[in-house]
Parts: C-alpha cells; sequence; structure tokens
C-alpha cells in the first residue's frame, strides 16, 4: 500500500480517486482537513476498503511514525500543503508551518521508518514530494520554459515555503540517501477545484452572476495542466523515476489569464447561457493586482517525457470543456463548500479592490 498526504484536497483527492481505480492498491489517506480539505471530494469511495482516511496532522510525527509502522507502505506521495498564493500574502506563518516544518517532520518519520526496512524494502520505497514551478520565480515573455536545471528564484511566500520544501527533499536524497523523487508542475485545473483559485472561481462567480475579477491587466501567463494528466504523470514517476531526480510536468498549454477567463465565458455562454442572452464576459472586472504578482510561468515537460514517456493526453479545450461541465453538473457540491470561511475569504482578498478599467 502507499501513504498519501493531503488526499482530500483538490489534487490529492484526483489522485486517490484515479489511483484505486487504475491500480487497485491500497491507499492510507493523511490529511489535516484545513479549509482546503474536503471528504466530499471523495464521497464515491467512502465504503471502499481500499481506501483508509485518517485525519491527522503532517508536523505530528508520532502520528506520521505510527501510521507508517502499522502500514507499512512502500510510498509516500506528499501532496499536504497550503497552496493559494493570496492566502499566503495575507497570512504566511501557516505555509511555513505545514510546508517547510511539515515536510521537514515527514522526512523525519520516513528516514526513521525506511532505516529499519530490510534491503528489498529499502530499495523499492519511494519518498514522492509534489512541487510547482513557482520555485523558479518569474520568466520574461521571450525566456525559454523552466527545466529541472533552472535556478530557484521564488517570489511569494507559498513559492518560498515549497522551494524550502524542496530543498529538504534533496539534502535528506543527498546525505540520507533516502530514495525521493520531485515533481515540479504548472497550474492545475479540473474537478474538485477549490473556488479560491482562478479557473472555479470564475465558473463560479458567473453562475452566481458576480463580477469576475481579473488582477492587474490580465497579461500574466500560466501554463494549465488538467488534472488528470498530472495524476498520471505522477503515477509514471513513482514508476519509474530515478530517486534524487526532478522532473518537471506541464501540459504545453500556456495561456494569458484574460485569454482564460474569455475562453471560459465563450464556454458558458454555449453551455449555460444567463437568462437575458448576454455574455458572461460582462461580468469581467478588473481589480488591482496582486502583490508581487509574477508575469509568467512556463514548463519545458520535455525530461519526463524522454525517460519516462508521459506527456499530456488533454488539450486545454478538452481539459476545460471537462471541468466546465464538472461544474455545471455538481453544483451542489460547489454550494456544499461556501461556507461562512469561504465568504469571508472574498471578503478579504477582494472587498475595494474593483478598477474602472485595466
Ligand atoms: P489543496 O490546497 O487543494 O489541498 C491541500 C490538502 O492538504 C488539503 O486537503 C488540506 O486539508 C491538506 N493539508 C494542509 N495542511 C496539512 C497538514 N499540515 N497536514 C495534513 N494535511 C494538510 O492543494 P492542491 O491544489 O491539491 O495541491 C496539492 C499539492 O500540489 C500541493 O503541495 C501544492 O503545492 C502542489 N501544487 C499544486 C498546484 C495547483 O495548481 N493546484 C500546482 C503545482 C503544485
Ligand atoms: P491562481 O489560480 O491563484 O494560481 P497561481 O497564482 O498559483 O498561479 O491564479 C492564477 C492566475 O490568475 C494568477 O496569475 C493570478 C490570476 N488571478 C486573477 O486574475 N483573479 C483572481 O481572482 C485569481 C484568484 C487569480
Amino acid at each position: 500500500m502507499i501513504l498519501v498526504t493531503g488526499g482530500a484536497g483538490f489534487i490529492g483527492s484526483n489522485f486517490v480517486l484515479d489511483w484505486l481505480a487504475q491500480t487497485g492498491e491500497p491507499v492510507v489517506n493523511l490529511d489535516k482537513l484545513t479549509y482546503a480539505g474536503n471528504l466530499g471530494n471523495l464521497k464515491s469511495i467512502r465504503n471502499d476498503e481500499r481506501h483508509h482516511f485518517v485525519k491527522g496532522d503532517i508536523c505530528d510525527t508520532a502520528q506520521v511514525t505510527a501510521l507508517l509502522t502499522i502500514h507499512q507502505p512502500r510510498a509516500i506521495v506528499h501532496f499536504a500543503a497550503e497552496s493559494h498564493v493570496d492566502r499566503s500574502i495575507h497570512s504566511p506563518g501557516s505555509f511555513i508551518t505545514t510546508n517547510v516544518n511539515g515536510t521537514f517532520s515527514l522526512l523525519e518519520a520516513a528516514r526513521a521508518y525506511w532505516s529499519g526496512l530490510g534491503a528489498a524494502s529499502r530499495d523499492a520505497f519511494r519518498f514522492l514530494h509534489v512541487s510547482t514551478d513557482e520555485v523558479y520565480g518569474s520568466l520574461g515573455a521571450d525566456d525559454a520554459p523552466f527545466s529541472e536545471n533552472t535556478p530557484y528564484a521564488p517570489n511569494s511566500p507559498y513559492s518560498a515555503s515549497k522551494a524550502g520544501a524542496d530543498h529538504l527533499v534533496r539534502a535528506y536524497h543527498h546525505t540520507y540517501g533516502l530514495p525521493t523523487l520531485t515533481t515540479n508542475c504548472s497550474n492545475n485545473y479540473g474537478p474538485y477545484h477549490f473556488p479560491e483559485k482562478l479557473i472555479p472561481l470564475m465558473i463560479t462567480n458567473a453562475f452566481a452572476g458576480k463580477s469576475l475579477p481579473i488582477y492587474g491587466d490580465g497579461q500574466q501567463v500560466r501554463d494549465w495542466l488538467y488534472v488528470g494528466d498530472h495524476c498520471t504523470a505522477i503515477r509514471r514517476v513513482l514508476d519509474d523515476g530515478r530517486p534524487g531526480a526532478t522532473y518537471n510536468i506541464g501540459g504545453w498549454n500556456e495561456k494569458a489569464n484574460l485569454d482564460v477567463v474569455h475562453i471560459l465565458c465563450d464556454m458558458l455562454d454555449e453551455l449555460a447561457s444567463r437568462e437575458d442572452n448576454k455574455s458572461y464576459r460582462t461580468q469581467i472586472a478588473y481589480v488591482t493586482d496582486r502583490p508581487g504578482h509574477d508575469r509568467r510561468y512556463a514548463i519545458d515537460a520535455r525530461k519526463i517525457e524522454r525517460e519516462l514517456g508521459w506527456k499530456p493526453a488533454e488539450t486545454f479545450g478538452s481539459g476545460i470543456r471537462k471541468t466546465v461541465q464538472w461544474y455545471l453538473e455538481n453544483q451542489q457540491w460547489v454550494r456544499d463548500i461556501q461556507s461562512g470561511d469561504y465568504l469571508k475569504w472574498l471578503d478579504q482578498n477582494y472587498s475595494g479592490r474593483e478598477r474602472v478599467s485595466a
């Protein structure tokens, strides 16, 4: 079996569902259930004996050690993190606690467990750390995309905390020989995406008749990766990645934010038009920019293709259509998470930012 951390969040829950469907191998899922963790994402496997959910904190080394001792996993896949850049600007402390200290605690527990395994199990064990392209900083319009050799230059408290975690993982391989794997992926999108992030926020605000807030001039560029493709890539890395190596995972889909929002509006106009037949584009509103906003991210994903034969199956067009359809069919899921806390966040992040033009 494998131990997954953060498996009630967006990517983690997609991974657990995909893992059970594709491999059938049991999973222990350790998640603190912060505002971003949602057992509703795992409803379809609530009676599945192959899935063992544990509410807990990766910072709690004793709890992690007990789980490792009891379940004897052959791998740890580490998703648990504070993941939203805007929240890291408002309150960075929890990002350091979970992303840096939590990864350190987890590595310590993993090292102790791994050291005690027999030779064959030690050789086979893997610690896969899921990270982000944001650790590489911001690109100019004509710069080459991030490769695995691009120097780290994180710009937000979020990306700095992920960079710290990446360095610890690297050090545990070099110093102790722990068989680690690190993946740095671009912006994911797809089902179960918490609606504080760009794509689900725009879809859910559009339905609710709210404004669609574009930071700054909307010309910041991100690479977009469909979450199902990300899950496939992680499985490939876990199976055949070289211990100690890092792999960049991207969708080959660079898009400016404003273009993403236009595509979403046009798709919503087609699939769920407004009662007044006006385009959802009329709801777009420019707001003051995010402090320190990175201008462009782009991923060179040739290494994982060359070494492990992985490349994304979805285009942006096919992935975004699946995503919009999922949100149309799962409006109750959205209503269930739009709690008091979520509304408080919207107020904290967006009030007073609206501007008249770009
Ligand atoms: P998410 O915020 O949706 O989910 C994070 C999960 O971790 C939640 O279920 C939360 O309850 C859990 N968690 C938080 N702190 C914890 C702790 N101390 N102990 C145990 N569980 C804890 O995040 P996501 O978007 O699914 O991202 C998963 C991973 O992928 C993160 O490490 C993130 O940095 C990385 N990543 C995400 C993206 C993206 O586009 N979403 C892109 C690149 C990398
Ligand atoms: P986000 O989904 O927060 O991911 P990240 O900052 O990790 O890339 O944001 C994606 C892009 O969309 C980023 O450039 C910020 C921008 N953005 C907006 O323009 N408006 C919004 O309301 C949000 C949440 C993001």
